[in-house]
């Protein structure tokens, strides 16, 4: 159980990754620096570079395979369910959940344009089940209750807590259920174990730019209790379910209101 603390509204801004409680420990390592991805004077050479990283490591590890089938188990009683994928980079995801659903409705975006111009112009472009564009996690542009499900997958530590619980809000409206996938906040009791790996990874991120975000991720990461105080922040109604393996964790958030419109 995470304490469900609502942070008061001006000291969301400070709301530490760790959450409210965190430890003096765990703030030490948590990072206001931003990832080359979140740049907005990094050019869109390097942003692509690293997004090209990413297919390459979800398809390695077949990431996109696994959140598919989690995303699909929130939608398993819907024949043909609408999905909205926040945050999608190179759309590995969305193509996995068109492969695996024949059914499912995808609506494929990003904030970074030069990434949904990539999707576009890739196989998603044409797939005939598959809209993308343009979209900010923070203000979707949708009615309430358009979608079945939002997926937002190792994307959500790149906001910050105001635009986090911003987010939530916005997700949680326009959908029945909010999945969130991320990278797990370490216990801050191992996090000086991983030292030699840190150092490690500043040193190679000086020329590689996804070594650099991916540090950068891992101390931005938010934990199950800064998540349960970010979505009470953006609604009393809002309900978070927990789980995790060894790399992610998953958070599905939902409103009460929702639920019982739709009798479940
Ligand atoms: C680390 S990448 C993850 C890409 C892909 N989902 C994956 O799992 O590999 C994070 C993505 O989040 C996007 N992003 C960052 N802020 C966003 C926002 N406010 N709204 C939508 N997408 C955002 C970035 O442009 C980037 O493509």
């Amino acid at each position: 159980m995470h304490e469900n603390r609502v942070p008061a509204a001006d000291t969301i801004d400070s709301l530490p990754r760790g959450g409210p409680t965190a430890s003096w420990l765990d703030r030490q390592f948590e990072t206001e620096r931003l990832e080359f991805l979140d740049r907005d004077d990094v050019d869109d050479r390097v942003k692509r570079s690293v997004v090209r990283s990413l297919d390459h490591i979800s398809a390695k590890l077949r990431y996109n395979e696994k959140f598919a089938q989690l995303a699909l188990q929130q939608v398993a009683d819907i024949p043909h369910p609408k999905i909205l994928e926040l945050g999608a980079g190179h759309g590995g995801l969305s193509r996995a959940l068109l492969e695996q659903h024949p059914d499912a409705e995808l609506t494929v975006t990003d904030i970074n344009a030069a990434s949904v111009d990539d999707m576009v112009a890739s196989d998603l472009g044409s797939q005939p089940r598959a809209v993308v564009r343009v979209e900010d996690a923070t203000s979707i542009n949708a009615p309430d209750q358009a979608y079945d499900l939002v997926v937002f997958a190792q994307s959500f530590h790149h906001l910050p807590p105001r635009a986090a619980s911003a987010t939530i809000a916005e997700a949680t409206r326009v959908a029945k259920k909010f999945l969130v996938i991320d990278l797990l906040r370490r216990p801050s009791i191992v996090q000086p174990l991983r030292l030699p790996l840190f150092f490690a990874l500043i040193a190679l991120a000086q020329g590689y730019p996804t070594a650099h975000d991916w540090l950068i991720s891992e101390l931005r990461a938010y934990s199950p209790s800064a998540l349960s105080a970010l979505a009470s922040q953006a609604g009393a109604d809002i309900t978070t379910q927990f789980s995790k393996d060894r790399v992610h964790q998953v958070a599905v958030m939902s409103r009460v209101a929702h639920a019982i419109q739709s009798g479940k």
